[in-house]
């Protein structure tokens, strides 16, 4: 349990926003400071039952633990011990020591694990030089590896006699074998506990394999070295074991090591109170060697140990603990108390003898008390003293002096890695009482100015903290737009009934609808390594997509086919999505005539037709063009409003939105078609997307799972019609949803272009709402962005808490009041990616559309793939809630949500939704209800993008010569072939049945003849070929074999047929049928694989005669040369050799490539096709 402990200090220097607190309870003999219980809490409260606590099995210890938890409140670490409450205190202990040790050991031996490590040598060498004769050190490679050690090394050889043995301290055999032959150089008498490595990761990417790397050494190390000496009857002089101060004062990053060296700690007590030695020192950092120098430990706060100090320290200790002045364990290291506390938002009770160092004074100690509004000059200069602190050297090496004075840059750029960027978040948040920092904050805040801003905006904030409210009193400018109707296509949905209402019960259902890359879009096998260092390749083999994306009823919108080839498959898709939705709120194509109304779309995968240069025609540069896009739709509809495509990346679509929400105030359209398309068919952004890393290994997005690794990319193409409420109102039109506001905003300078950041969503999500006349409590459910990346999902939700998560209330001059959503109106946080993925420019459109239909049903279908929430997401101040399964939206007015998407170039969109009136919408849903469903006369316009991959050939390679000789002896079945198969297979083959065909003529006899285990069968009747029709017994019998040799195990099975592969000469009946041989065989191969199956085709010029041996010689193309190579062992070789063919005098195999378009080849014309498809 001791390790807990050790964990719990480093999970306090991590998260000082958490309470930690550790209780000991247990009261054995073995406890000398083990936890039993660590309340982990953000909480005051902490729920422990009510009753008697049992340590494990043992007698109830009877403490009350509620009794406890006020007092953990004073002591976050407690220990009980016979009804005593414990709380430890770090003392100076120097006084305490004797000047020097009087150490003389020059019998016996002193076994160093980890010493051929650094300190392993360094203790070496000073052992030796008190005169220990006989050292043993102790490393798994048996060897000083670091080369800058090799001169100390050679420094302990020449003072005393060496060993180096080879073992690993956590192996138990390793370390019994390696005592037993120390204690043979010279009975053992001390033993140095120094093996051990680092693997520093922060709490929350910790993972098992982290924490057995470390403690193993460490505590199974001990262990072993413990049991063996008391195994060996050992009279140990020494049992100094190697801890760190990281044990004692907790590292952010270091929880492995803080656990490992807290047991060492706990273990050297448990030692002493049986009455052996043991002593456990918590070093600090060393100086020039060993793991802290090569690491170049920050000395910002804790100073590295000169060598000399640290061996006079280890002189000191074993001085006063023969004297028994010391405790079984003690710490040496050079703190910086003052920086040290500085980082703290209070002087912790363990620390309360170094009191003095505490800042005492806001201002001299840099310290800002809560409730005192301090300049912006104060803030940014208390920033940027931490961050000189914690950069440390780094800012000198930067800077090329001492003095670092320009901040400007981003704190990214600036050279702080994780570790350090928690030290920083850490004392900057304890330098401004009541601040609190979230994870991400060197992602919101980018640079020292806006941080500066950000902890002034908590201390004053005006009345837009979070960003700048735009456009004054606009109220006027703000009518809300009736949703008029929508349509759309998205995974899920079949090919066949395109029936929208199929994407919101595929949503209900939970299913997956990622799946495998479809060869229509590009063969995913040839762009996939494994291995993402490789340049041109993709991770990732899975998306989302929709079918159908090929067809298009061009005569429906007038288009002539030519034209509509050089249409792209977006705007072709996006045309007719478009006119659903216009179809969906009433309109035809006769009544839309003319109308002013806008089209603004979404776009930013558009594939660019990729056409040869002459194969280029006049419809080219409009099909491929992004102004295309929504000119088409225009054109084809006769809409007479302003028209565009807008590519702002994943916001694309409700950017366009938001231009058509003030299009409409503004007057310039009475009507607005809203729509976005995402086609996955571009190969070079999967590429790059993953050149970026930002795609899901598994394509998938796991919106606020902890395993959320990126986003998954899929298809869709959807469409929504708006007109202004009054508008619509005036024309009896009804509405599905009224869309009451938006807003469009960018990063600015964030943290690098593509990283989100957080203070900007605040600001769009702030602004919609003004948009909107909206306050923030009236929204009850946020469709998120939610793309399911580490950093983006905190980043988020960090920004929706601190928009949707309270009501602002702005006393000037303190820290922030606010009125908290309550419990009962969690926000509900809903992300469609996590079912259908990344739609990117068609993502807000997606989002927009399960909006609508989460409005109409009042129900909330899951996200998908949430496990365990991503530990960067901090929910502990947010009522709000994520659906895993089907919920339903109560609320108790009116719904009301809104939906974000948020651009990878930094331009973010969100724009709120409210559900329509309920009779509204019952008119409306039975307006669409009376409406044939829209049908369409599709053609398949893929074949010019496509056949270009699908012209294969077959190209015969030379293989060499078979040199094989025969050494077949084993019982082989000739079959077929006539006499002169006969007479060869005798000659050759001693051992071989020749049987004819008629063996073969029915199952029974083909059982019967099979029950005999052959080496191999030679079916050779398709080289006598004296029926070339295919009609006769030669196929019928082959079949009736290969269906006997299916019930059998492994079979060796030769094929022979001539001039099927080479048809010159006369022997066109036997080629003809050989070929069909050749076919037969390749189906058998993959149907039934355990039959090892080879297949020769003998040259057609030459007569039989020729081809088989008269003697035992070896004819040019002797059938035994075949038959001896190719069952090679190697199964590599075998299936080259698998299908081999006599061709020109040569022996080749063949093999499969493509063969490009041969320029100028006509197209080939399907004439009278109608209907819908055209194959
Ligand atoms: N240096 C410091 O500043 C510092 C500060 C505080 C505490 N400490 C503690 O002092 C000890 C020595 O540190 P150091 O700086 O000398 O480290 P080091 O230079 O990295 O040496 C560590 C040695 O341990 C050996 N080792 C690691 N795992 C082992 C295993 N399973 N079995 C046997 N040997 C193993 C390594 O050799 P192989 O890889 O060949 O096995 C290496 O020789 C460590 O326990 C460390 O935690 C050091």
């Amino acid at each position: 349990m001791a390790p807990l402990w050790g964990l719990a200090r480093a999970l306090r220097a991590e998260r000082p926003d958490l309470k930690v607190e550790v209780l000991d309870l247990a009261l054995s003999e073995v406890s000398a400071g083990a936890a039993c219980v660590v309340c982990v809490s953000t909480e005051s409260t902490i729920a422990i039952p009510r009753r008697p606590v049992t340590c494990g099995g043992r007698e109830p210890c009877k403490v009350e633990l509620p009794a406890l938890l006020p007092l953990l409140r004073q002591d976050p670490e407690l220990a009980v011990r016979e009804g005593r409450r414990l709380a430890p205190r770090l003392a100076d202990a120097t006084a305490a020591m004797p000047e020097t040790l009087s150490f003389s050991q020059s019998q016996g031996c002193h076994l160093l694990s980890g010493g051929t490590g650094a300190l392993g040598l360094v203790f070496g060498a000073w052992l030796a030089e008190k005169g220990a004769r006989h050292l043993a050190l102790m490393s798994r490679s048996g060897r000083v590896t670091d080369e800058s050690l090799l001169g100390l090394f050679e420094k302990v050889q020449k003072l005393a006699d060496v060993h180096v043995l080879k073992g690993d301290i956590a192996k138990k055999e390793d370390v019994k074998t390696v005592m037993q032959q120390a204690n043979k150089l010279g009975k053992l008498k001390g033993l140095w506990h120094a093996a051990g490595i680092l693997d520093d990761h922060l709490m929350a990417d910790l993972q098992q394999e982290h924490l057995q790397n470390v403690l193993l050494p460490k505590m199974d190390g001990t262990l072993h070295l413990h049991n063996h000496a008391k195994e060996m009857k050992l009279e140990l002089s020494h049992f100094v074991l190697f801890s760190s101060v990281a044990a004692m004062l907790g590292t952010a990053g270091q929880g492995n090591y803080c656990a490992a060296n807290a047991f060492l700690d706990a273990f050297a007590a448990y030692r002493r109170q049986h009455d052996l030695p043991a002593v456990s020192v918590q070093w600090g950092p060393w100086a020039e060697v060993g793991m802290a120098a090569r690491a170049g430990t920050s000395e910002s706060v804790v100073l590295r140990i000169a060598l000399q100090e640290g061996l006079q320290a280890m002189d000191n200790i074993l001085g006063a603990q023969a004297t028994s002045h010391l405790g079984a364990y003690v710490g040496v290291a050079r703190i910086k108390w003052r920086s040290f506390l500085a980082q703290m938002p209070r002087l912790p009770s363990f620390l309360e003898n170094f009191q003095q160092y505490a800042p005492k004074d806001a201002k001299k100690g840099g310290l800002v008390a809560k409730g005192a509004a301090p300049s912006r000059d104060l803030v940014r200069i208390g920033i940027e003293n931490v961050l000189k602190e914690v950069l440390g050297p780094l800012a000198a090496i930067r800077s090329g002096d001492d003095s670092l004075e320009d901040f400007s840059s981003p704190l990214m750029d600036m050279g702080l890695d994780s570790l350090a960027a928690v030290e920083f978040r850490n004392r900057v948040q304890a330098s401004f009482e009541g601040v609190r920092l979230s994870s991400t904050v060197m992602f919101d805040y980018p640079t020292v100015a806006d941080l500066t801003d950000f902890i002034l905006s908590q201390f004053a904030p005006d009345d837009d903290a979070d960003g700048a409210v735009l456009g004054g009193d606009l109220s006027a400018a703000r009518e809300p737009l009736s949703m008029l109707g929508l349509a759309g296509r998205y995974p899920g949905m079949s090919a066949q009934t395109l029936r929208f209402e199929e994407f919101w019960s595929f949503l209900l259902s939970g299913q997956d609808p990622i799946c495998e890359i479809p060869i229509e879009r590009f063969d995913v096998d040839e762009l996939f390594e494994e291995d993402r260092g490789v340049p041109g390749k993709v991770y990732v083999r899975e998306g989302g997509f929709i079918p159908g994306v090929e067809e298009f009823d061009a005569a429906f919108f007038g288009i002539a086919e030519p034209e509509a080839r050089s249409m792209d498959t977006h705007q072709r898709l996006q045309t007719e999505t478009a006119y659903e939705s216009f179809y969906n709120s009433g309109f035809t194509k006769e009544t839309l005539a003319n109308v002013e109304c806008g089209v603004f779309m979404g776009c930013c995968t558009l594939t660019g037709i990729t056409v040869d240069y002459e194969d280029i025609g006049p419809f080219t540069n409009i099909g491929s063009g992004l102004s295309g896009m929504s000119g088409r739709i225009s054109h084809a509809l006769g809409l007479r409003g302003p028209c565009f495509t807008i590519d702002t990346a994943c916001s694309s679509t409700l950017v366009a939105m938001d231009c058509a929400v003030q299009a409409s105030r503004l007057g310039r359209q009475e009507l607005a078609c809203v729509a976005g398309t995402n086609l996955q068919l571009r190969t070079d952004m999967w590429v790059g997307f993953c050149k970026m890393t930002g795609l899901a290994g598994d394509g998938r997005c796991k919106t606020f799972d902890q395993s959320a690794d990126g986003f998954g990319r899929s298809e869709g193409s959807g469409s929504v019609i708006l007109r202004l409420k009054a508008a619509a109102n005036a024309k009896g039109e009804s509405g599905l949803t009224l869309t009451r506001g938006s807003c469009v905003n960018q990063d600015g300078r964030s943290a690098t272009i593509t990283a989100p950041s957080g203070p900007a969503q605040q600001r769009a999500l702030q602004n919609s709402l003004r948009d909107s006349e909206l306050s923030a409590l009236e929204v009850s459910l946020v469709e998120c962005h939610g793309t399911g990346t580490a950093l983006g999902d905190p980043i988020e939700v960090g920004a929706q808490e601190k928009i949707y998560g309270k009501e602002p209330r702005r006393p000037r001059g303190v820290i922030m009041g606010r009125d908290d959503r309550a419990d009962q109106d969690q926000l509900i946080l809903a992300a469609a990616k996590s079912v259908i993925a990344h739609l990117e420019g068609a993502a807000g459109v997606a989002g927009i559309t399960k909006l609508v239909k989460m409005l109409e049903h009042k129900m909330v279908p899951p996200n998908l793939h949430l496990k365990k929430l991503n530990p960067n997401i901090d929910l502990s101040n947010f009522a709000c809630c994520i659906p895993d399964k089907v919920m339903d939206w109560a609320v108790t007015g009116s719904r009301c949500a809104g939906v974000s998407s948020f651009g990878f170039s930094g331009t973010n969109s969100h724009v709120n939704l409210q559900e329509a009136p309920t009779e509204e919408l019952q008119a409306t849903l039975q307006q669409l209800g009376e409406r044939p469903v829209m049908s369409w006369s599709r053609s398949d316009l893929s074949y010019k993008d496509w056949a270009k991959q699908l012209w294969w050939g077959i190209s015969w390679q030379p293989l060499p010569a078979s040199t094989a000789t025969v050494n077949e002896a084993g019982e082989w079945l000739v079959l077929g072939g006539g006499s002169l198969v006969k007479d060869a297979a005798e000659k050759v083959l001693p051992k071989a049945t020749v049987l004819g065909m008629e063996c073969l003529a029915s199952t029974e006899k083909v059982d019967e003849l099979l029950a005999k285990p052959y080496a191999g069968l030679i079916f050779a009747e398709a080289l006598k070929a004296e029926d070339p029709t295919l009609q006769g017994p030669t196929l019928a019998s082959l079949l009736r074999l290969v269906q006997g040799l299916a019930l059998k195990s492994s079979t060796k099975l030769l094929l022979l047929t001539s001039g099927a592969q080479s048809a010159v000469g006369g022997a066109v009946g036997r080629g003809l049928l050989g070929a069909g041989v050749w076919g037969f065989a390749r189906s058998v191969r993959l149907e039934v694989p355990h039959v090892q199956l080879k297949i020769v085709d003998l040259p057609a010029d030459q007569s039989l005669a020729e081809l088989l041996p008269t003697d035992s010689s070896f004819a040019p193309f002797c059938l035994l040369q075949e038959l001896c190579p190719a069952w090679a062992s190697d199964e590599d070789v075998a299936a080259q050799q698998a299908e081999i063919a006599y061709i020109n005098g040569e022996r080749c195999a063949p093999r499969l490539r493509t063969t490009p378009v041969p320029a100028g080849s006509k197209r080939l014309e399907i004439l009278g096709c109608s209907g819908s498809r055209c194959i």
